[in-house]
């Protein structure tokens, strides 16, 4: 595409230089090195040293949440003013979070949707202006997740390969209109509705169980103010905060399955005994019912351990 401008504002000579790439216009040598350069290419030389500047996402680290109590504190709706703060606490936290995004929110904010997969947190999408996706046609559907897949790739270079459904609401329809996993949570902090930093705390350090996923939304200040605490709090508590890839690593996660949690197959030292049964298949059932609660409520018939 840059290409294509180059060539547009220069002849063809132009054309050569800007098919050639960084290392001809560095100067490899040919009768194009020696012309005076163009704004154009001072505009294409920028954009390719920011680009190799830029570090490169972090793989997921290998962090087995079988054996490891994990826990993914995921924070939807943003980017907001307030989520470069959150980067900040997080890492200084040494904690990797998972970011269920609005499209149209990723483009307003789209450095600090580069900061999160810079450093190690997940990008995922949360559909581009957050409706109810089960009162939309497949066709709407699909528009809400590709443009903010697009949206998110642009800004971060990562795409998604995550979703959580606005409110928790899904159906059958829905998911396969999708194509992605559909991750709901297993703690509902209720951050949207009770905006106190420390009830947020309190929830946020002491309901989550191993394996669990935490909501929280990082476009409430209170909900930001809380997590230093909540990260402090759940480390005292033996946690390892993760991505949700990185806590469902080795469990792979089904195209338009919805997932709550990641069922430990083997109990982590300080966690207390499952209950019986533990049938289905682990992190949760596929999509029941999919009918939307008030505020961000998760399908009835929740599978969640509270
Ligand atoms: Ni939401």
């Amino acid at each position: 595409m840059r290409i294509r401008a180059i060539t547009v504002a220069g002849a063809g000579l132009l054309l050569v230089a800007g098919t050639v790439g960084a290392a001809g216009i560095a100067g490899c040598g040919g009768p194009e090195g020696k012309r005076a350069r163009t704004a154009g290419d001072n505009a294409a030389l920028g954009k390719r040293a920011q680009q190799r500047r830029a570090p490169a996402p972090p793989p997921p680290r290998k962090i087995d949440c079988v054996r490891v109590k994990c826990v993914s504190l995921t924070f939807d709706d943003g980017p907001s003013p307030y989520t470069a703060r959150l980067l900040d606490t997080l890492k200084a936290g040494g904690a990797r979070a998972t970011f269920f995004m609005l499209g149209e929110n990723v483009q307003a904010y789209p450095d600090v949707v580069r900061r999160m997969a810079i450093e190690g947190h997940e990008v995922a999408n949360h559909s581009w202006s957050h409706p109810d996706l089960t009162t939309e046609s497949p066709a709407e559907v699909r528009s809400q997740i590709q443009r903010t897949q697009q949206a998110i790739k642009t800004a971060s270079g990562v795409a998604p390969t995550l979703m959580r459904p606005p409110y928790g609401a899904t159906n059958a329809q829905v998911g396969r209109a999708i194509g992605m996993p559909l991750i709901l949570w297993s703690v509902d902090t209720l951050d949207w509705r009770h905006r106190s930093v420390s009830r947020h705390t309190k929830v946020g350090v002491k309901e989550p169980a191993g394996g669990g996923i935490v909501l929280f939304h990082d476009i409430h200040k209170p909900s930001v103010d809380a997590i230093p605490k909540v990260v402090d709090g759940l480390k005292k508590r033996g946690f390892t905060l993760v991505t949700v890839s990185e806590l469902f690593q080795g469990q792979p996660l089904q195209p338009g399955q919805t997932y709550t949690e990641r069922i430990q197959k083997t109990e982590p030292v300080t966690a207390p005994a499952a209950p019986s049964g533990g049938t289905g298949p682990s992190g949760g059932t596929p999509g029941s019912g999919g009918t939307p609660g008030g505020g961000d409520t998760p399908p009835s018939g929740g599978t969640g351990p509270r």
